[in-house]
């Protein structure tokens, strides 16, 4: 049986190919676990730890090949293959998703947006189609569809999810500000809310504040 990877270790793993893809694109071929870490600001031996949960890459007096770490954290993260996205709810977020170029550079295309408003049928964004709700059954028999985006208003965000999961759609990237409860064992959720990273930073902002 594969080895459970915990959760803390995989958010950690973008971080890593951010990176990695920096380094490579500034004609980088090889790094040593101390710079590697003094870049990122983490220990190098919790860069070691947590890359060898997947068996490690480095070798000892040489370091990390940063091409070779880069593929192989790629491929850890699925980034190997492409995952087709549609966004629900064609509004503000929705848009700017759709108008984001660079998710396509890691494999994720949005090919598709749906919305209920009548006043976006016909609409493109960034050469990508909105469609009617309605169409949405259809489109997801015809077209081979990974990953929903919700962005539409939380009072709907539930229901949509659980229709999404009805048509073989086993991956939610919400934004709507609600807590999904889907019992699927197969189905992945992934939370995004601006405002909780705003909230720190306003901890934060105010833990200055007081000391001085
Ligand atoms: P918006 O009002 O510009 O867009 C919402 C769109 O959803 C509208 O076009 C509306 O017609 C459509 N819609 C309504 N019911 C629908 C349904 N049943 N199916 C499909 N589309 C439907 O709002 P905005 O600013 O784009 O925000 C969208 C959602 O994202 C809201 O729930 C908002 O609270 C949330 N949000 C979350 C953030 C985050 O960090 N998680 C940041 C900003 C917004």
């Amino acid at each position: 049986m594969e080895k459970e990877i915990s959760q803390a270790v995989i958010r950690r793993m973008p971080r890593y190919y951010r990176y990695l893809g920096e380094l490579l694109d500034d004609g980088v071929e090889r790094i040593s676990s101390n710079d590697l870490s003094n870049r990122m600001c983490v220990t190098a031996s919790q860069i070691r730890q947590d890359l060898n949960n997947f068996g490690g890459f480095g070798q000892q007096g040489y370091g990390y090949n940063v091409k070779y770490l880069h593929d192989e954290i790629g491929k850890i993260l699925g980034l190997d293959q492409t995952h087709n996205i549609i966004v629900i709810g064609a509004g503000n977020l929705g848009q700017a998703l759709a108008n984001y170029v660079k998710f396509e550079r890691l494999g994720f295309r949005i090919i598709a947006l749906f919305d209920v408003n009548p006043a976006l049928q016909g609409m493109t964004v960034r050469g990508i189609k909105v469609h009617m709700l309605d169409e949405l059954d259809d489109f997801c028999k015809e077209n081979q569809v990974d990953i929903a985006a919700l962005t539409m208003p939380k009072e709907k965000a539930s229901i949509t999810a659980s229709h999404l999961v009805d048509l073989g759609i086993h991956a939610i990237w919400n934004f709507a500000h609600v807590d999904l409860e889907l019992s699927q064992q197969d189905v992945v959720v992934e939370n995004v809310h601006l405002s909780d990273s705003l909230m720190q930073l306003s901890y934060n902002i105010v833990k200055n504040q007081k000391q001085k």
